[in-house]
């Protein structure tokens, strides 16, 4: 797979700076080049890149200050500096402050490639298994997005980048793949992590209380307001406002939504009054909102005001590396909510977790888990221990949607494996292929295997 980086060089010479952008933007990823420490910092400052190319010998502010500056700010930056003949003490000092690796001038464009591939590889690695920890709280429950496919690598970057932004963000995915938790994240991730993260479930509101529950009303402003209240935009000023399952909304309140988002300001039921509103709007639906659109369900205009970053949660199914992690987490979580002896998960129940469909995604999958402890007997949960329809997708393998070939392999012997009980000879009988082949190729599929 090749994944297209941010990258941003900072070099003082015209001709480096145009050479890189060349031979990177071919590689596919996206450049910035700016000619000095000082316009790259100001970059950094508003923006997170992947990797950042930096020339230790310029005017200004000089290239290890910067260096320093970086690693400062984000700690997890990946910095390549590009150091000049004979100068290879700055390149062990650099080294030494935090750079991933030097290029010596002057170099070829195969080799800054493959410098750069690395020390992209060393980003999504960075973010591999527990992605974003997040306990900037002790009191805050800390939960992390958990994952290591790629997938899950690039959406923690999307989630960074956009933490950093006060950018309208459009969460999308089935149910339960997670968009309440990216929300909070990217909530907690951003400078707004201090003021309230509110959410507005747009699947329980009453249409007729909709105004005063978002916006608040004035004591006697209609039967029933004993009291004067603040709504939820007012609850989240200065904060995030997660307006969660918003295809729901009826299309009267779509247009006082509208509204309210491109003024930035509320008035409450029953008050002329204007509030000013500094909020940042995350929204999430596991509808297709362009098919509603077409539908005349929902409204064009409010679409583009909230899809301003488009956020995708592929299902669990896209991504089923993430199947035997996330499993391991809840079970390490509910052991120890619920004090329990040690339990694990038996290879073969595994290989049955990842070749399930999961229609419900990761709560389903937390369930199943959940489930599987309270079923289980022993200190091994066991394929009878889980008791979701285990039968319908291992006998169809998925041809739909992507699937490399590599993919299907190792569908295939996960099921055959599953057939003959993680029997290897027979499994490498029935699969036509010999023991040695057939445990590379476990290997190298990373397939769970009774030890
Ligand atoms: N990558 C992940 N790592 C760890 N936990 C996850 C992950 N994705 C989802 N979860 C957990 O799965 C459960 C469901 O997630 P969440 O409520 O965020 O999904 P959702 O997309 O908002 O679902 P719905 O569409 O039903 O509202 C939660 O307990 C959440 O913490
Ligand atoms: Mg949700």
């Amino acid at each position: 797979m090749s994944f297209s980086a941010n990258i941003l060089v900072i070099d003082d010479e015209e001709s480096m700076r145009a050479g890189c952008v060349q031979t990177l933007e071919q590689d596919g990823h996206r450049i910035q080049a700016v000619e000095d420490g000082r316009k790259g910092l100001e970059k950094t400052g508003k923006e997170s890149f992947d990797v950042i190319i930096l020339d230790l010998k310029m005017p200004g502010i000089p290239g290890m200050e910067v260096l320093k500056k970086l690693r400062e700010d984000d700690p997890n930056s990946v910095v390549i500096v590009i150091t000049g003949y004979a100068t290879i003490d700055s390149a062990v000092e650099a080294m030494k402050r935090g750079a991933y690796d030097f290029l010596p001038k002057p170099f070829t464009p195969e080799e800054l490639s493959s410098i750069v591939k690395r020390a992209v590889d060393c980003r999504l690695r960075a973010l591999e298994d527990v992605c974003i920890a997040v306990a900037l709280d002790e009191k805050m429950i800390s939960k992390a997005i958990i994952g290591k496919s790629d997938e899950i690598a690039k959406l923690s970057l999307l989630i960074k980048k956009v933490a950093a932004s006060s950018s309208t963000v459009l969460i999308t995915g089935e149910t339960g793949v997670g968009k309440e938790l990216v929300a909070q994240t990217i909530h907690r991730l951003s400078k707004r992590r201090e003021k309230p993260f509110v959410t507005v479930d747009c699947g329980s509101l009453v249409e007729t209380l909709f105004e005063s529950e978002l916006f608040g009303h004035t004591k006697g402003s209609f039967t029933g307001a004993l009291e004067t209240t603040r709504g939820k935009f007012e609850l989240a000023n200065g904060g995030t406002i997660f307006i969660d399952e918003i295809a729901n909304i009826s299309i009267n309140m779509q247009s006082r939504l509208l509204r309210v988002i491109e003024e930035q300001e509320i008035s409450k039921v029953g008050s002329s009054e204007k509030i000013k509103l500094d909020i940042r709007v995350i929204s999430a639906t596991n509808k297709d909102l362009l098919m509603e659109i077409e539908k005349g369900r929902f409204r064009e205009d409010l679409y583009y005001r909230l899809n301003v970053v488009p956020v995708n949660i592929p299902p669990l199914r896209e991504r089923r590396q993430d199947i035997p992690i996330l499993a391991n987490y809840f079970l390490k979580e509910f052991i120890k909510q619920q004090k329990m002896t040690v339990k694990r998960i038996s290879a073969e129940a595994m290989r049955s977790l990842e070749m399930y469909d999961w229609p419900g995604n990761v709560r389903e999958l937390r369930n199943a888990i959940e489930r599987g402890i309270v079923t289980c007997e022993g200190k091994v949960i066991e394929l009878d221990d889980l008791s979701y329809n285990k039968s319908m997708p291992q006998n169809n393998i998925n041809l739909s949607g992507k699937g490399s070939l590599a993919e299907l392999e190792r569908e295939k012997i996960i099921k055959v494996l599953n057939q003959f009980n993680g029997h290897k000879t027979k499994t490498a009988e029935y699969l036509g292929i010999n023991r040695k082949t057939l445990r590379q190729k476990i290997r190298k599929h990373r397939i769970h295997i009774e030890p």
